[in-house]
């Protein structure tokens, strides 16, 4: 799938673009699929628990139970500016759900065959994964004019293995852009430290400050403006960012969180899978 220069792109930026990698009809078929599953979610029931208070008493509970029940189903998540200050949408239904997660690529067909095969399995061994556990799956809406910035962190920090394997599958659904929020990274960044680690312990998670490198910034970093199908594929110690979509248009993407089973996965990530949906590869 790669070659000797692309894996030593990799090795040395921490992350390589591929453009093409999937098809149009691909693409189509899952954002097809991802606005079907955003139409018949149960609005009133999610609604409901993100447009009131979610910082205090059963709400922050019912709000973080509803996360945590994610991990293994199929959810719908609000942008954080859908609501306005009475509590309605402040624009249609259809363009304020934030993203849709985190077991898709396992439950649902059309994910699950865009989430799978030969030719991901191949790229998956030529950055280094030997044994494939994909472990969250995230449809990411950016819808136009509210579609949030996601700040800069470290995908590890999610998924903490030992050795750290994590990489990160990026599939642009459509054409990602300055205006409408593209990503942006830090290349050779994954060669610092881990910042920051993301914990559970019962029904409680945190996020714990290990390291006070500081983040890169839009000087050092570049943003990575990509066309529909263009597969991202990074290191999970790279430091990444999106900025918010200002546009008029979506900027849909798709991203799929794998490890190797070969390191120990860390009992305190958020994700664990039992015998009832175990975790699986690519093929
Ligand atoms: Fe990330």
């Amino acid at each position: 799938m790669l070659t000797a220069e692309q894996k030593c792109e990799f090795k040395d930026n921490g992350f390589i673009i591929l453009p093409d990698f999937k098809s149009c009809a691909e693409i189509t078929a899952l954002k097809f699929r991802a606005n079907e599953i955003a139409a018949s979610h149960d609005f009133d029931v999610s609604k409901e628990v993100f447009s009131t208070d979610r910082q205090r008493g059963p709400q922050a509970d019912r709000v973080q139970d509803y996360f945590l029940g994610s991990a293994n189903e199929i959810r719908c998540f609000f942008e954080e500016k859908a609501f306005g200050t009475d509590g309605s949408l402040v624009q249609p239904l259809e363009q304020s759900i934030n993203k849709i997660g985190h077991a898709m690529h396992d439950l649902d067909p059309v994910f699950h065959k865009f989430s799978h095969g030969d030719k991901l399995a191949e790229l998956a061994a030529d950055v280094g994964l030997s044994q494939t556990q994909i472990w969250q799956s995230m449809y990411i809406f950016k819808q136009p004019r509210i579609g949030g910035e996601v700040g800069w962190h470290q995908d590890t920090g999610f998924f903490y293995t030992t050795p750290q394997s994590v990489t990160t599958f990026w599939f642009a659904v459509d054409d990602a852009t300055l205006e409408n929020g593209c990503i942006w990274v830090e290349p050779g960044g994954h060669k610092s430290s881990l910042r920051q680690q993301f914990t559970r312990d019962g029904r409680q998670t945190k996020l714990i400050d290990l390291d006070t490198t500081p983040w890169p910034n839009t000087k050092s970093a570049v943003p990575v403006e990509v066309k529909a199908g263009t597969l991202v594929c990074f290191n999970g110690m790279l430091p990444h960012y999106s900025a918010p979509n200002t546009s008029d248009h979506a900027r849909h993407a798709y991203t799929l969180h794998v490890t190797d089973g070969a390191c120990r996965y860390a009992p305190e990530n958020w994700i664990q899978r039992s015998n009832t949906l175990p975790v699986c590869g690519f093929v």
